[in-house]
């Protein structure tokens, strides 16, 4: 099959992949084989193909954390998947290849109405914004969040999973352009990421700050997003696009009983991939279909120029997704 080559550590890091021919992965018990019809890009590839990153133990080596397209074949102990199935997989690794080895847990049907680049777009980005709202970050209908570095994959489909939680939803990042692009998802205000945070928060909220942060951006902000957050307010730090350095007033952090929490979905087992897999779609099947959630696409690239695809997203500028139709 054709697929990004693993990163060796023999051979001078890339800031390019490169396709090569690889042997057809097979699966095990409890896992299909799917022939992949597209994958999307995240920011985790462009740290793996430089070595940064390397994948969980025992998943595969390829890059690539999505995809969609159809079930070949089918391992032992598997009978609630038939080949020809359509699907979208939420995976550890090997999603920028032609075919690829999947636990069944992290699969997904593709609901009517979503094709296969749309489907290719949503797993990371869906259970990333899943798991960081709700597992992590306890989110309430009535309560409020703040989400950074919003106009991202994850931020972009987070927007519509929060309102549809019944949230308010305000987002913070970089470019006021893209940010307003999220209003018709759910975003009530777009705030520019470092100017005066906490007091634009309270002011929109009319209180005493939001109930919870979803931090993709990191970086030396952090703080204003701490002060920004109400007594006993939490904090999930998914991302460090801004860095990993920041200076934290411990007082306040104590004294108003923040909490903060990390989170990687990546390293979680596939035990627990299954459980927020299939909770996520408990929710979103129904909203899926009926498109009150959709996958934002920003461009889509045939395979073999897969190299323009991670320059893209390096440059930025992207609006939600950047998908390959293998
Ligand atoms: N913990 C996890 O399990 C997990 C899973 C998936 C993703 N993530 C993380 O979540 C974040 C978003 O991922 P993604 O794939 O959705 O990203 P993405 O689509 O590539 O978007 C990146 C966004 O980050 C903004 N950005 C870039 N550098 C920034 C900086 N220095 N300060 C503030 N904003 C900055 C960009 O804003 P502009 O529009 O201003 O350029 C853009 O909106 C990343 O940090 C990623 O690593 C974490």
């Amino acid at each position: 099959m054709r697929a990004v080559l693993p990163t060796r550590d023999d051979v001078e890091r890339s800031n390019i992949p490169s396709l090569g021919q690889l042997a057809d992965p097979q699966p095990a018990a409890g896992e299909v084989l799917v022939r992949v019809r597209a994958t999307a890009l995240n920011r985790a590839d462009l740290l793996q193909i430089r070595g940064l990153y390397p994948p969980p133990p025992g998943e595969s080596k390829v890059p690539g954390l999505e995809c969609s397209g159809e079930i070949e074949v089918v391992g032992e102990d598997v009978d609630s998947w038939q080949p020809g199935d359509r699907v979208m997989a939420l995976l550890a690794g090997g999603g920028q290849a032609e075919k690829v080895v999947v636990p069944t847990g992290q699969l997904m049907p593709i609901p009517e109405g979503l094709d296969f680049r749309e489907a290719a777009a949503l797993p990371e980005v869906a259970l990333t914004a899943w798991t960081n709202l709700v597992a992590e970050g306890r989110l309430q209908t009535r309560q409020s969040v703040l989400i950074t570095a919003a106009a991202s994959g994850v931020g972009s489909f987070a927007v519509q999973l929060a309102r549809e939680l019944g949230a308010r939803v305000l987002v913070a990042g970089r470019s006021m352009e893209r940010l307003e692009r999220l209003r018709p998802l759910g975003a009530e205000a777009c705030l520019p990421l470092n100017n005066n945070l906490p007091r634009a928060v309270r002011a929109i909220l009319d209180g005493p700050g939001v109930d919870l942060v979803i931090e993709l951006a990191g970086g030396p902000g952090l703080s204003e997003r701490l002060a920004a957050l109400r007594s006993r307010g939490r904090l999930v730090l998914v991302g460090i696009l801004g860095g990993a350095g920041a200076e934290l007033d411990l007082g306040d952090i104590l004294r108003r009983r923040l909490r903060i929490t990390g989170s990687v979905l990546r390293a979680r087992s596939r035990q627990e991939k299954a459980r927020l897999v299939s909770d996520f779609w408990s929710f979103a099947e129904e909203r899926l279909v009926d498109q009150r959630l959709r996958p934002v696409v920003h461009k889509v690239y045939p395979f073999d120029e897969i190299a323009d695809a991670y320059a893209q997203l390096e440059r930025g500028g992207v609006f939600g997704k950047l998908v390959i139709e293998i």
